[in-house]
């Protein structure tokens, strides 16, 4: 095997490759056009070179051992590693060695894998590594944890979720990981779901916001740019509606729906340059995503355009056939995948896929336009990355990772995502020298603020955590002494353990912090068959509620788990989500008030489960039992969060009587901070469609802006918008704008608002 660099124009370079006996063959590497070289490598591609770019193993299958061994090097396996990585050349790479590497370790399994793809494949091709950067660069070893996505959303604050995105790609980058299988832009309308606590909510409008804010901030202007990475949305698309709120189960999402809810998400982290595009695992109306041509073709890359890399979800060739029994053939099932559009198969385990492939091509059951359409985006992003002249990144060009600035940033994150729900007579902030008790299954845990996608897949190994990392018991320990603090485990996630011992201990407490929760997981062990918050839990805030003591409930979860019968007893509710590794500072910092919270919640907060309907329901849904319209009840409702200070909402007004066409309007609101201290409050802007052909949402988020006040400080804010932001899917399934009433409120949440209401003409 040889290389040779021939100069032939300034900028053209011609890499020869040729292995014994075979023709040499030439492909031009250094143009400014990326599609010129990735033509010129196609044409000299073999089909089953080409095949093997679309397959996306799991790294255990080039490890010694079973794929799901423990292990604690990353230890090659020399025949596994020649057929696929050499003889196969597979396209990409994807999860972990099973134990947590950090950067220099990282560094050395990516170039082992890069050196062998790049000088012992005929065609020099690197390997595409993808990996899952749920909340930070998770999997490397010293790497930030950050606030998970739904306490993101919950900030409401676009450059914090930039900022989020731009330092994943950093620290990712410092481990030679260059595509990031996230943001996740799922619409999560069930709160059932386990995978709430890695998206961004229920809302479309927010979702988009914050999910553009982060593929922007990781990809940044370019992805030459060694500290970028390219994103990977997921999952396309449903995977947040499964009608049960299990894993993976099927939706039922009518073509309004998934036009109105769920596709604009995508479309807007598209329109904002999105890289990769993950399908969702589950099925719609029956069909599985992985084999929905009209989805994957027509829609993702037809409608919406989208260029890059669309990858299957981890083994889902296979679940076509044992979970949605479409086909009873592997072969088959591998024919439905690419054929319905996607590029790249994330078959962890083994190669069949390839000889499938291959075979089906060569019997035009797949054809070759498709295998190049899939190769093409391959080569592509792999060029965009400058893979082939940078295959892998020294970690020591990236001194920021881990760094105190990137520490700093996650703390803010966190702080901000923090959601007060309740404070009665302001018993938050807490007085200082008092006795705490500290008690509750969360309390003194840091798997409970990381949440799952923390070192280990479900995150609830401890031998990983970071021992410098505060608890909320060790943080609030620091800021007022340990003499005065007590701490009783109380329960763990489903039983009792010491309740009891709480109990006698909180008579002499002047405050009780309860931390309650769910326990990290994510996918199938994240199923849960009813949304309470476990009996035991609740049974612990029950009783120490005998006292009368001042009770804060600090909730540590990713789901709305329902605390319909507690809430009353608390004097104060904190919603912390999974806040990440400097959450229990930042949860002690807004139990003191040196930190003043501004979250507000990115989902509706149910009270019953039988009634957790969305914000944007319809009318119909919320007829009550006395015929009238009051069946919307939730524990707190979407948008809604307190702050130390509060504001004042006045002057609102509409720059028009009425418009038409395509006038702008500019809609405006003074907001002042009649409180004592600064603040942040999030300003929403919600539209109700008085009367419309399809029955109108009950309102829909439009607009929204984080600002911050100083006591006595006011501010107006103004929105623009136009006859766009009135459209809703009509009776065709397409995007129509009607003439009518329009109402539009403003205001702190999406119940709190003001209200004015103007005609449209088209
Ligand atoms: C998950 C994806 C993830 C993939 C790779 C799947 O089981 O559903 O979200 O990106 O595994 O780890």
């Amino acid at each position: 095997m040889k290389k040779i660099f021939l100069s032939v124009l300034p900028l053209v370079y011609i890499i020869i490759v040729g292995c014994k006996g075979q023709n040499k063959l030439a492909y031009t590497m250094q143009t400014s056009s990326i599609d010129v070289k990735v033509d010129s490598i196609l044409g000299l591609m073999t089909l089953k070179e080409k095949v093997g770019q679309m397959l996306n193993i799991g790294l255990p299958s080039v490890l010694k051992g079973d794929y799901w061994d423990a292990r604690d090097s990353a230890s090659f396996d020399d025949k596994k590693f020649q057929k696929f990585i050499v003889d196969y050349a597979v396209g990409s790479i994807h999860n972990t060695p099973q134990y947590l590497a950090g950067t220099d370790e990282w560094y050395q399994i990516v170039k082992k894998i890069q050196d062998a793809s790049m000088n012992h494949t005929r065609l020099k091709i690197p390997v595409l590594y993808g990996i899952d950067n749920i909340h930070g660069a998770n999997f490397i070893k010293g790497s930030v944890l950050f606030p998970h996505q739904i306490a993101l959303a919950a900030t409401w604050n676009r450059e914090i979720s930039a900022m989020n995105g731009k330092i994943t790609s950093y620290e990712s980058r410092a481990a030679s990981l260059p595509w990031n299988f996230n943001p996740n832009i799922d619409v999560a309308i069930n709160p059932l779901w386990g995978r709430i606590s890695e998206s961004f909510g229920e809302d479309p409008y927010l979702i988009s916001e914050m999910g553009s804010a982060y593929v922007k901030g990781s990809q940044g202007e370019s992805l030459k740019n060694p500290e970028n990475t390219a994103i990977c949305l997921k999952h396309f698309v449903g995977y947040g509606a499964g009608r049960n709120g299990k894993d993976r189960a099927n939706a039922l999402i009518p073509e309004n729906s998934l036009r109105q809810y769920f596709l604009p998400p995508f479309k807007k982290a598209i329109e904002d340059g999105a890289k990769g595009v993950m399908i969702s695992s589950n099925a719609v109306n029956g069909i599985p995503c992985h084999s929905n041509k009209h989805y994957i073709t027509d829609i993702l890359k037809g409608e919406l355009g989208f260029k890059g890399v669309v990858i299957s979800d981890f083994s889902d060739v296979e679940f076509l056939i044992e979970m949605h029994e479409v086909t009873a053939s592997k072969r088959e099932a591998t024919k439905m995948a690419v054929n319905a559009g996607i590029d790249m198969l994330m078959n962890p385990y083994d190669i069949d896929v390839v000889d499938y492939i291959v075979d089906m091509v060569e019997k035009k059951e797949i054809s070759m336009e498709r295998i190049d359409d899939a190769v093409s985006r391959i080569l592509k992003l792999k060029f965009e990355l400058n893979l082939f002249e940078k295959p892998y990144n020294n970690p020591k060009d990236y001194p920021d990772f881990g760094s105190e600035k990137h520490i700093a940033a996650n703390y803010n994150s966190a702080a901000e995502a923090i959601t007060l729900l309740k404070n009665k007579e302001a018993v938050l902030p807490l007085k200082k020298g008092k006795k705490i008790l500290v008690t509750g299954y969360a309390a003194n845990s840091l798997n409970m603020l990381n949440g799952a996608w923390s070192r280990t897949f479900l995150g609830q190994d401890t031998k990983y955590n970071d021992p410098s990392k505060l608890t909320i018991l060790n943080a609030i320990e620091k800021e007022v002494g340990s003499n005065n603090i007590e701490y009783v485990e109380g329960t763990n996630y489903t039983e009792d353990v010491n309740t009891a011992d709480a109990v006698s201990k909180a008579k002499n407490a002047d405050y009780i912090v309860v931390c309650v929760g769910e326990m990290p997981a994510t996918e199938k062990p994240s199923d849960i068959n009813e949304l309470d918050l476990p009996q035991a839990q609740q049974d612990l805030v029950k009783k120490l509620s005998v006292y009368k003591k001042p009770i804060i409930l600090v909730l540590l979860q990713g789901r709305p788990r329902i605390i319909r019968e507690i809430e009353p007893m608390a004097d104060a509710i904190l919603m912390a989500y999974y806040p990440g590794e400097e959450g229990g500072r930042a949860i002690s910092d807004v139990l003191f008030g040196t930190i003043n919270p501004s979250g507000k919640l990115p989902y509706t907060y149910p009270k019953y489960s039988g009634n957790a309907v969305t914000y944007y329901h319809k009318k119909a849904d919320i007829r009550d039992v006395n015929w009238g319209y009051d069946g919307f009840y939730p524990q707190f409702e979407f948008g809604f969060g307190l702050s130390y200070t509060s504001f004042e909402y006045s002057n609102f007004s509409i720059d028009k009587d009425s418009f038409k066409g395509n006038d702008a309007l500019k809609i405006s609101v003074s907001v002042k901070n009649t409180g004592n201290r600064e603040g942040k409050e999030v300003v929403q802007l919600y539209l109700k469609d008085i009367v419309a052909s399809v029955a109108p949402d009950s309102k829909r988020l439009i607009r929204f802006e984080k600002i911050t006040l100083k006591p006595n400080q006011s501010q107006t804010v103004e929105f623009t918008i136009d006859s766009n932001d009135l459209k809703f899917i009509g009776m065709e399934n397409t995007w129509i704008v009607e003439s009518g009433d329009f109402e539009f409120q403003i205001g702190s949440s999406s119940q709190e608002v003001l209200k004015k209401q103007i005609n449209y003409k088209q």
